[in-house]
């Protein structure tokens, strides 16, 4: 391969420094349903009303243009994951918070992701909501079809989701409302050192 890394004069510590925050990427996974996209863009909202600079990337959208080509097989799903893992980790390298809500069902590529990004600053948020309860939210009329048949490898109907082992949080939905969420992760933020102020 004729190519060579070429190294920026502008590094990402000269662009932390001047964002006066530490980039990270949060990593929403959970079911479909379990909140991720609307716990991440609150968190999103009060990061942005402090004066952070963030980004939000989410499922839902992206596969509407970036992973367009991309079904639900285990194959395409890990292939999302690679390129969402590729994409945060530029964002993160440009001096952001990035805020990533992907279903993300199997533990390897998580972990695949984890690994792209320097120690500390890939930070997994788990989004612990029962399936049972995703699926009486049923907000997309999903899990109705997933029941029914009509859509196939649905995630915790007929395709897995494996639950995070070790994640930096967890946040059980059917205990806390939306704020009460959103205030854990910003507090989580403000703990480590990655934001100064913390309070939602
Ligand atoms: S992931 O498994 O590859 O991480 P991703 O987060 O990008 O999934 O997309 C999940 C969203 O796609 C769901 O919230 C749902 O709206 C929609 N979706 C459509 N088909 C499926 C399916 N078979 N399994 C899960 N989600 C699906």
């Amino acid at each position: 391969m004729n190519i060579v890394w070429h190294h920026h004069k502008v590094t990402r510590e000269m662009r932390s420094s001047q964002k006066k925050q530490k980039p990270c990427l949060l990593w929403f996974t959970g079911l479909s349903g379990s909140g991720k996209s609307t716990i991440a863009n609150a968190v999103d909202e009060h990061l942005f009303e402090t004066g952070h600079h963030t980004y939000v990337l989410d499922g839902d959208n992206v596969r509407h243009r970036l992973n367009q080509d991309l079904g639900f097989s285990d194959e395409d799903r890990v292939e999302n994951i690679r390129r969402i893992g590729e994409v945060s980790n530029l964002f993160v390298d440009s001096g952001l918070i990035v805020l990533s809500a992907f279903i993300s069902p199997f533990t390897s590529e998580r972990r695949m992701v984890r690994e792209m990004l320097p120690d500390g600053e890939f930070i997994e948020i788990f989004i612990d909501t029962p399936l049972e309860v995703c699926e009486q939210r049923d907000p997309k009329g999903l899990y109705k079809k997933a029941r029914k048949g009509e859509i196939k490898n649905f995630t915790g109907i007929d395709s897995a989701y494996e639950k995070p082992e070790n994640p930096e949080l967890v946040i059980n939905t059917s205990e806390l409302s939306l704020s009460e969420c959103a205030r854990k992760v910003v507090e989580y933020l403000g703990e480590r050192g990655i934001i100064e102020s913390c309070k939602p």
